[in-house]
C-alpha cells in the first residue's frame, strides 16, 4: 500500500434496494492534494461520499483510509480518525447560535480546552463568524450559513475534508469566495475531496479529479488532462 494515498476506493459497488448505484468505482486521494469528483445531478456523487461514511450498503469492493480497511465502518469512528464532511445544502442547526453550531463540529474532542483551541484557526479563516458568534444561525445570510457549515467541518480538526457541492445555491460572489476558502484550507495542509458540478471553478483549484456518470467513473486524471476530455468539454465548457 502506498503510504501517500490517504483515501482509496477499490472497486466499490453499492445498492439501493435491488438497484446498483455505484458500479466498480475506484479512486485515490493522495495526501495533501485537492481531488475533485465531477458529475451531474443523480450521477451518484453523494452516494459515493455516503459509502465512505458507511451510510450506504456496499456489496463489493473496499475503502482504505491511510491503508486501513474502513469499509462499512460507523460514521463517528471514521470522523474520529480524521475525515470530516461538509454536507450538501448547508446543514446547520438553525435555532442554535453560531458558536453552538461550531461546537457541534468538535465532538471528537471531549476536553473543553481542546475544543476552545479549535476556534482560533476557524475564526482566522472566517472572521465574519467571529463577529457573529451569538447570532442565531438561521438568521445568517445564505453565504454566511455556508461558511458556518465549512467552519463546523473544520472544528473536527480533520486530516481530510470532504465537500458535497459547496457552491450549490450560492450567489456568484459567494461561489468565488467559497472556492478561495477551500483552496486556503487545502494550502494549510488538509487533504480535500471536492464534489462539485461547477467544473470551471473546481478544476481551477484541484490537482486531479474524476468524472462520474450514472454511477461509473468514466474519466480521470490531472486537471489539465480532464479539461481535454471530450465528454467534460461538452458537458461543461460548451
Ligand atoms: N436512499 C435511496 N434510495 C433509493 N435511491 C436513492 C437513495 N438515495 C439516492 N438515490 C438515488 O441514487 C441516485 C444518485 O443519487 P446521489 O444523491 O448520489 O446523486 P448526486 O450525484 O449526489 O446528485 P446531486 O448532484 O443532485 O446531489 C439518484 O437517482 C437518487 O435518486
Ligand atoms: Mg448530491
Amino acid at each position: 500500500m502506498d503510504n501517500d494515498i490517504q483515501l482509496e476506493l477499490k472497486n466499490i459497488t453499492t445498492v439501493y434496494g435491488n438497484n446498483k448505484m455505484l458500479l466498480d468505482v475506484s479512486l485515490q486521494i493522495p495526501k495533501g492534494e485537492c481531488v475533485c469528483l465531477l458529475g451531474s445531478n443523480g450521477a451518484g456523487k453523494s452516494t459515493l461520499i455516503k459509502s465512505v461514511l458507511g451510510l450506504v450498503k456496499i456489496v463489493d469492493g473496499s475503502i482504505l483510509y491511510k491503508g486501513d480497511d474502513i469499509t462499512g465502518q460507523k460514521t463517528y469512528t471514521t470522523v474520529r480518525q480524521g475525515i470530516s464532511i461538509v454536507p450538501e445544502g448547508k446543514r446547520i442547526f438553525p435555532k442554535m447560535s453560531v458558536l453552538e453550531n461550531l461546537k457541534m463540529g468538535a465532538y471528537k474532542d471531549n476536553d473543553k480546552k481542546a475544543i476552545e483551541a479549535r476556534f482560533e484557526p476557524v475564526f482566522k479563516i472566517f472572521p465574519r463568524l467571529q463577529e457573529r458568534t451569538n447570532q442565531v444561525a438561521g438568521t445568517l445570510s445564505g453565504g454566511e450559513q455556508s461558511m458556518l457549515a465549512i467552519g463546523r467541518g473544520l472544528m473536527a480538526d480533520p486530516e481530510l475534508i470532504i465537500f458535497d457541492e459547496p457552491s450549490l445555491g450560492l450567489a456568484p460572489v459567494f461561489v468565488k469566495e467559497t472556492f478561495e476558502i477551500i483552496k486556503r484550507i487545502n494550502d494549510s495542509g488538509i487533504t480535500v475531496f471536492l464534489v462539485e458540478q461547477n467544473a470551471h471553478m473546481t478544476l481551477k483549484i484541484s490537482d486531479r479529479g474524476y468524472f462520474l456518470q450514472k454511477g461509473q467513473i468514466i474519466a480521470s486524471g490531472t486537471t489539465d488532462e480532464l479539461k481535454d476530455v471530450d465528454i467534460i468539454k461538452k458537458a461543461y465548457f460548451g
